[in-house]
């Protein structure tokens, strides 16, 4: 079976629902596979909503959700975000998903969680409050990125990512703070830096651990292709299953869940040269391995059915 967008899945009838990034970006494949799954498991209760199909205000002094054809709709007992949070905007699908929070639906994570992982450095900050390993890193509001690379707590050589960055896509390694003073003039600055001490012996190599409710659902080894930083699979980088032969990295990585309060996470860390594991990021929408989707989707589908059991009747109604 396959799922069905939600104005033709009967929009009023579902309660369990996907939220995706507005149209027309195609749903990733791991959504898709998941959505596929949930069309399976729960027929015409289940939805996926794109955020630009919605709309949602205040009407007689109660709560409001509606199509944009103007059908109320009464909120969703379970919402499983896949819309990645470093894309998400704060007066846009935030406010949608604040609105889905107050109306009493039960987001699959919890918009908190999501806002914590959004920015890499707020993920650290409490990684680091809760006495996890993460490495050194330098950061900064407003301060001039030509100051903040001459700043003597510079991590050199420095691995320089954007803090709402993925997919490798904005990692990259500065060997030395001259180069970066440098370039200090030509970095695009849509979102602030941050400098991080280069885990040198996990150049090229990380291991991304998926957890789903408390469990480790996947554990890959991601390494890329020839000698650059970055072991993403968006930048190219193999996948190895190594699930269980890392049992302090797993360990850590269901730590860091709980810390972020994630019910799914996409645990990434890098491996240190006495031989344990730091966190080098925390991913609230995860993505996994094509063969990994009879194990995860499964896990998440457990997850919505056990937030379902706990919420139905509690999501107010429309009226
Ligand atoms: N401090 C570091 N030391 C060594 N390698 C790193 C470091 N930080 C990131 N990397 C490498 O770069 C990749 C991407 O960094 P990450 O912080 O996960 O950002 P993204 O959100 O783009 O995936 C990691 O998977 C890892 O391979
Ligand atoms: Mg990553």
């Amino acid at each position: 079976m396959t799922y069905l967008p939600a104005a033709s899945a009967g929009a009023g009838t579902a309660d369990v629902w996907m939220l995706v990034r507005q149209q027309p970006t195609a749903l990733r494949r791991c959504s898709r596979d998941l959505a596929t799954v949930f069309a399976e498991r729960y027929g015409r209760r289940f939805a996926v909503w794109h955020t630009d199909e919605l709309l949602f205000g205040v009407r007689g002094g109660r709560l409001v959700l509606s199509t944009l054809g103007g059908t109320a709709l009464p909120p969703p007992a379970v919402v499983c975000v896949r819309h990645l949070p470093g894309t998400m905007r704060d007066d846009r699908e935030v406010t949608l998903l604040r609105h889905l929070e107050r109306l009493g639906s039960r987001l699959v994570n919890p918009l908190d969680a999501q806002l914590t992982c959004r920015n890499k450095v707020w993920q650290l900050q409490e990684l680091a409050l809760a006495g996890l390993p993460v490495p050194d890193t330098l950061s900064y509001a407003t301060a001039p990125l030509e100051g903040v690379v001459r700043s003597p707590h510079l991590p050199t050589p420095s691995v320089v990512k954007s803090v709402r960055g993925t997919k490798g896509a904005q990692v990259f390694l500065a060997p030395d703070a001259n180069l970066l003073y440098e370039m200090a003039g030509s970095l695009a600055q849509i979102s602030p830096f941050l400098f991080q001490e280069h885990v040198a012996h996990s150049h090229g190599r990380s291991l991304r651990v998926v957890v789903v409710d408390d469990t480790v659902v996947d554990a890959v080894v991601h390494t890329s292709p020839n000698a650059s930083l970055a072991a993403n699979i968006a930048k190219g980088g193999t996948a190895t299953r190594c699930v269980g032969r890392h049992p302090q990295a797993e360990r850590l990585a269901l730590a860091a869940a709980r810390v972020l309060g994630l019910d799914i996470a996409g645990v990434d860390l890098l491996f240190t040269a006495e031989g344990s594991y730091t966190i080098c990021e925390v991913n609230a929408v995860p993505g996994w391995r094509p063969e990994a989707t009879e194990v995860v989707a499964p896990a998440i589908a457990s997850l919505v059915d056990d937030r379902l059991s706990a919420t139905v009747g509690t999501a107010s109604p429309v009226t």
